[in-house]
């Protein structure tokens, strides 16, 4: 068995054609993978888009950038996970952060216990590292998540959709091998970092688009085209196990 794991927005969403032709795939070819879904969204908005597009039933959710992990249509959570926080208080980590006036934070409904969402744009690596250390003199450690050159998310350190989908494989006795993960913005950068295989859609945002390694598939078709491209890739040269 092996495991697929996507990303929705910009990466299987975003052209309503080129999900058909992935969606009539998954209904013929779908029995050889495991279907999980990698969002920035939150559960409850995951299921909305499931219901409203043509995206077939995955089996599990992995929602708000990694920090929540539920079983698919139930929506049961996953309870260990997350695992291995340390000290973290969202509203402390909020007030030190809200210091710098780059930082817009997103609406109520997309904050979670574990998740802090900003909105800022063009922040450097620089800004980053600056805000992390502020955190970490404060005793907080966290990931600094950054996509599209406009989302912030502030995140338990060790905590992402790579640690989340790592998580899952394992729960389900898999691989790295055995899994595929595709995406197109910073907060799927790291699933690209825990020896899956990858594929950057080619939509992809540059932080994406400068990936080099040997896991990792560009392809030069967009959304969900790119999604089915890269699965091909990977089962071609069959270095996705079963
Ligand atoms: C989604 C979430 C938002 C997050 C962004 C990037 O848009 O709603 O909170 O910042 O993904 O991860």
């Amino acid at each position: 068995m092996r495991m697929l794991v996507s990303d929705l927005d910009g990466t299987l969403l975003g052209n309503d054609d080129a999900l058909s032709r992935f969606t009539e795939w998954y209904t013929t070819h779908g029995d050889q993978f495991r279907l999980v879904y990698a969002s920035g969204r939150f559960f409850d908005s995951i299921v909305e888009l499931i219901h409203s597009t043509q995206l077939p039933e995955p089996e599990a959710v992995i929602a708000s950038v990694g920090t929540r992990i539920c079983l698919y249509p139930g929506g049961e959570h996953i309870d260990a996970w997350p695992q291995c926080l340390g000290h973290w208080d969202v509203k402390g980590i909020c007030d030190i952060l809200t210091v710098s006036s780059k930082l817009v934070l997103q609406p109520d409904e997309v904050q979670t216990e574990f998740k802090l969402s900003f909105h800022a744009d063009g922040l450097n690596t620089s800004d980053l590292v600056k805000m992390r250390r502020r955190l970490s003199e404060h005793g907080y450690s966290a990931e600094m998540v950054y996509s599209s050159n406009h989302d912030l998310d502030v995140l338990p350190a060790g905590i992402h959709k790579g640690s989340a989908a790592a998580f899952l494989a394992s729960e389900w006795g898999l691989k790295p091998k055995q899994v595929v993960v595709c995406g197109d913005t910073g907060n799927d950068l790291p699933m690209f970092m825990h020896g899956f295989r990858g594929v950057v859609v080619g939509n992809a945002q540059s932080e994406l688009k400068a990936l080099q390694s040997p896991d990792v598939y560009h392809s030069e078709q967009e959304y969900a085209d790119g999604v089915l491209d890269g699965i091909n890739y990977w089962l071609r040269r069959q270095t996705v196990t079963a």
